[in-house]
């Protein structure tokens, strides 16, 4: 299964992929969170202590030269055990949550992240997954990763939105590139909803309902001020992990 999220910027991407890695590593799945924003900050938010020792995938020049180039095709991640290495030198781990970071990203004289995207591309296509194996892709804000086709190969897109105006403009914009590109289930999630007028509100704005609401939380706030690890908030949360992921794994069957 590979979840992606996207969404206006601030919104809280970063924050709700953080509390599904935690609530899947509970549910006894294995979780590979992949950090694709410019300015990456999974790390923190999951609480690694080691967050310098994530080497940026971008900085694999040999591997982005050759995945972007000539082998367009060729068997990558799971079929091919020295690339399978090659990725597991790029993975840091911590409370058996696995994470990849894409790192800054540079962009080439057309203004195209080309070489970056191309590896995760590549990669959301071609990896193996077993059952129990769920890939989480953070994304930076807005519809620039799902114009390049990069989720793709997503199984499910996560469109995050607070009760304001300018991110419902960003998330109906990113439901219709998804919809282009044929990503197969596609779903709201409210972020920072304070009460029923803020409920309503998204209710009339989406065309369709939110899957879960999260509030607005004193106990997310306090854990990034602190950088501590997001995965331990429970009490404030109102289910709403809990819901998501059974919402995805009811539209999988
Ligand atoms: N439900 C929430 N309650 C309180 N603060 C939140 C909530 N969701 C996100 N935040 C805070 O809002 C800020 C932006 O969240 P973040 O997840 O980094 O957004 P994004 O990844 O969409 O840019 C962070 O400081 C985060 O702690
Ligand atoms: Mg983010």
């Amino acid at each position: 299964m590979k979840i992606a999220i996207s969404g206006k910027g601030g919104v809280g991407k970063t924050t709700i992929m953080a509390l599904l890695a935690g609530e899947l590593r509970k549910q006894g799945r294995e979780v590979l969170v992949i950090d694709a924003d410019p300015s990456p900050h999974m790390a923190e938010t999951l609480g690694f202590k080691d967050a310098e020792k994530a080497r940026p995938i971008a900085d694999m020049t040999r591997l982005l030269a050759e995945r972007a180039g000539k082998t367009e095709g060729s068997p990558f991640y799971n079929l091919n055990p020295e690339v399978n290495d090659l990725l597991r030198d790029f993975m840091i781990e911590h409370d058996g949550l696995r994470l990849m970071v894409l790192g800054a990203v540079q962009v080439a004289e057309g203004g195209c992240a080309c070489p970056e995207n191309h590896v995760l591309k590549k990669m959301l296509k071609k990896m193996l997954l077993a059952p129990n194996e769920v890939v989480l892709l953070d994304m930076e804000a807005g519809v620039e990763h799902l114009g390049r086709g990069t989720v793709a190969g997503v199984d499910h897109l996560l469109i995050v939105v607070i009760p304001s105006r300018s991110s419902i403009r960003t998330a109906l914009k990113i439901k219709k590139m998804a919809d282009d590109v044929r990503i197969p289930n596609i779903s709201f999630i409210a972020n920072l909803v304070r009460d029923e007028d803020d409920r309503e509100f998204l209710m009339t704005a989406l065309p369709e309902a939110p899957i879960a609401f999260f509030p607005d939380s004193r106990e997310i706030r306090n854990a990034e001020r602190k950088e501590t690890a997001i995965t331990e908030i429970e009490s404030e949360l109102e289910g709403a992990p809990q819901q998501i992921l059974l919402k995805i794994f009811q539209d999988k069957k």
